[in-house]
This record gives C-alpha cells, sequence and structure tokens, in this order.
C-alpha cells in the first residue's frame, strides 16, 4: 500500500471521527504531525479530528479529549513537544490503578477500548517511539483496533522507517554541542566527554560525533576498551593534539562491562541509563593525566522547536498517516523509504529495535576517518 498516494474513496466514506494521540517521550515534530493530519482533513476530507490527551490515558480517564481544528494547529509546525500531552507510564496492559485504596498494576486495556467506542472514533492515529506503537500493535491484534502508526523518536531506534522525526532535530544540537566543546576544549587543552542520549541505540552518538569531529565515540552496538581510549587521546597528545573531543552513548558499556543507569526499571518505568561518561572521563584523567571535562546533554536535545528536515518530515508523515487511515490501512506505520513515504505493518515495524552495524559502513567511515570506538 502506498500511503502517499490516493486514498481508496469507499473507505473514506464511511470514515467520519478519527482519534489521535501522542506518546511516550516527546520528540520535535509531534506538533507538526497533528497540525499536517488537521489541516490535510479539514481541506481534503470531511473528516472530524479529536485530539486524545496524555497518551492512552485520555482514552481512559474521564474529560481527555477535545476536537483539534486548523484553529487549535494553528502556527504548530515550529513548536516543540506536544500540545496533546504525553506520559511514560501510560501502558494499559500494566498501568498502576487504586483499587480498594491500594496501588496496584493492571491490565486496563479493554477500558481502551470502551473508552475508543465511547468517543465514536472510527480509527486512531498513534504517534509515539517502540513503546507506544508496540501498545499500538497489541491492541490491533487483541481487540481489531483499528490504528495506524506514526513513528517518532530523537533515538532513531525503530525498524519500518529509515528515519523517524526528532532525529535531526536531536543531531543538530548534538553538533552544536561538539562545536562549543571544541573551542573551549582546545583553548585549555583537556579531553572534553558528551553524554548523549539514544538508549540502547548509538545513532545520536554516531551521527553527532562524526558532525562534531569526535575523536573517540561510544555507542552501546561496540562495548569499549578504556585502554583503547587512552592511548587514542595519549597519541593525539603526542603528535601535537592537545585536546580529544570524546562522544559518548548512555548506553555506552565497558567490554564484560555493564551500562549505567540512574534509575532501575521497575513494574512502571523504564530503566533511566546515565553516568558513563563521567566515569569514562575519571579513568581517562587518571589513566592520561590529561584534565577531562563532562557535560549530560540530557534533554536539551529533546525540547524546543523542531529543525526544518523535522518539519518536512513529520508533516509528510501527518498527511501520509490521515490517508493511510481513510484507505483503512489499519495495523500499519507510516515511515520513510529513501525519498518516499511508505508504510509497513506496525507488528514488523516494532518486532526487532533498530541498532548501529557495528560493522556497517558508517561505522567504517567513521573509523577511517581515525575515529576510535575503543
Ligand atoms: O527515547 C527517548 C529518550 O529521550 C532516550 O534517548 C532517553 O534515554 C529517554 O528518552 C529519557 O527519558 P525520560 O524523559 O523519561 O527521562
Amino acid at each position: 500500500m502506498d500511503a502517499g498516494g490516493p486514498a481508496a474513496s469507499e473507505s473514506e466514506a464511511a470514515m467520519k471521527r478519527l482519534g489521535i494521540l501522542t506518546g511516550g517521550g516527546d520528540a520535535p515534530g509531534l506538533n507538526a504531525v497533528l497540525r499536517a493530519v488537521v489541516k490535510t482533513a479539514e481541506h481534503e476530507h470531511d473528516v472530524e479530528i479529536i485530539g486524545i490527551e496524555d497518551g492512552y490515558d485520555g482514552l481512559v480517564l474521564p474529560d481527555r479529549t477535545r476536537p483539534l481544528t486548523g484553529e487549535a494547529v494553528h502556527g504548530l509546525i515550529a513548536r516543540g513537544g506536544t500540545i496533546l500531552g504525553t506520559a511514560n507510564r501510560g501502558n494499559p496492559f500494566a498501568r498502576r490503578v487504586t483499587r480498594d485504596g491500594e496501588d496496584v498494576i493492571e491490565d486496563i486495556s479493554a477500558e481502551v477500548v470502551t473508552g475508543f467506542e465511547r468517543l465514536g472514533l472510527d480509527g486512531l492515529i498513534a504517534v509515539g517511539g517502540d513503546g507506544s506503537l508496540r501498545i499500538a500493535t497489541e491492541l490491533g491484534l487483541r481487540f481489531g483496533l483499528p490504528i495506524v502508526g506514526v513513528p517518532k523518536t530523537i533515538d532513531n531506534d525503530l525498524e519500518g522507517t529509515d528515519v523517524t522525526f526528532g532525529f535531526d532535530t536531536a543531531l543538530g544540537i548534538a553538533t552544536e554541542a561538539f562545536d562549543r566543546l571544541q573551542t573551549t576544549g582546545d583553548s585549555h587543552h583537556r579531553v572534553m566527554l558528551l553524554e548523549l542520549m539514544g538508549r540502547d541505540a548509538g545513532f545520536i552518538a554516531l551521527h553527532a560525533g562524526v558532525a562534531g569531529d569526535a575523536d573517540v565515540i561510544l555507542i552501546p552496538e561496540i562495548p569499549f576498551d578504556l585502554e583503547v581510549v587512552c592511548a587514542k587521546i595519549r597519541d593525539r597528545e603526542a603528535t601535537g593534539r592537545r585536546f580529544s573531543l570524546v562522544a559518548v552513548s548512555e548506553g555506552a558499556r565497558p567490554l564484560g562491562g555493564a551500562q549505567s543507569f540512574r534509575a532501575l526499571a521497575d513494574d512502571l518505568n523504564v530503566a533511566r541509563l546515565g553516568g558513563i561518561a563521567a566515569q569514562v572521563g575519571e579513568v581517562v584523567q587518571r589513566v592520561t593525566g590529561k584534565e577531562t571535562r563532562t557535560t549530560v546533554l540530557g534533554h536539551l536535545q529533546r525540547g524546543g522547536a523542531p529543525s526544518p528536515f523535522d518539519r518536512w518530515l513529520a508533516t509528510r508523515f501527518g498527511a501520509a498517516a490521515l490517508r493511510l487511515a481513510l484507505a483503512g490501512g489499519w495495523g500499519r506505520m507510516v515511515g520513510l523509504r529513501g525519498q518516499a513515504i511508505i508504510d509497513t505493518p506496525l507488528a514488523e515495524a516494532t518486532s526487532t529495535p533498530k541498532r548501529v552495524n557495528p560493522e556497517g559502513e558508517p561505522v567504517r567511515m567513521a573509523k577511517g576517518l581515525g575515529v576510535v570506538f575503543g
């Protein structure tokens, strides 16, 4: 099915009311998706769009929906975050609820279906990362809920698309951070480490590391040897390059060692990674005698206005998702392949996470430039 192509008019005629929600961590471009869905629905089709607040929670909790009109999405293309709000703990298959005064974890997925029916929706557009889209997949498989997915995440760790929106914006911010760390690091002859987001995928660190001229890039897909990292910094020193830049993905780990966490996972929350760059920095300082400084870029990578590319991609995804829904393409996700908008089964896109290929061309290219992966 070509999501970019014309919608099937028969199923379109039956479609009157579509819901849309944004789930998981926010990514620049979410509002641009909402805007594109609403504007395309208004200009090309006679379909009402209902905004559902705070992810799947909005289908379960009362008074969490509102009609989205052209007026409501006016000027949204440049705005970061999501006007609908999102929820990290809103998994309806394992949600915290209070029963008899006690907090328990329950599967309340059937309530999502009830909420969907109560709103009189003909279909749902779920904009999310791997977690939210896995929930969408499951809701479709178990209850036959008609859902179309739109991939978002700054981590770029979703199959079924060459790239997710949010990634380009995060890269821009991370690359600018390297440019800034370079001038101060150079002036003080220091080793500057930058910890970047990405969870278990090293795309942000790899791409921004190359774009920001990092000398060392540590990613989850390639466990590192600190001896090799220190040797690279000493080699640079020996050739008169008295500063170094090190990109550290938050999910990176030493050979034979474990990832670093700020908070461990529990019944409701996924684990929060963090702290690995500071650990690497301490060892590098001790072993090489070079002064090190560590910066954790954190949520600056996710906040604020989307880049022009992310505005463009999010807008294409939004328009394509609406057309896919109108064509009855339930259980599918829009994506980008080359220059074309495509769609793939949600179950396929969410079955295996996308990771950096340690043997792939981008890693080989970086190594060819002299970048060390540890
Ligand atoms: O998945 C997006 C992401 O930004 C990851 O890169 C990061 O590890 C995580 O979300 C942070 O989540 P939170 O906003 O819950 O701290």
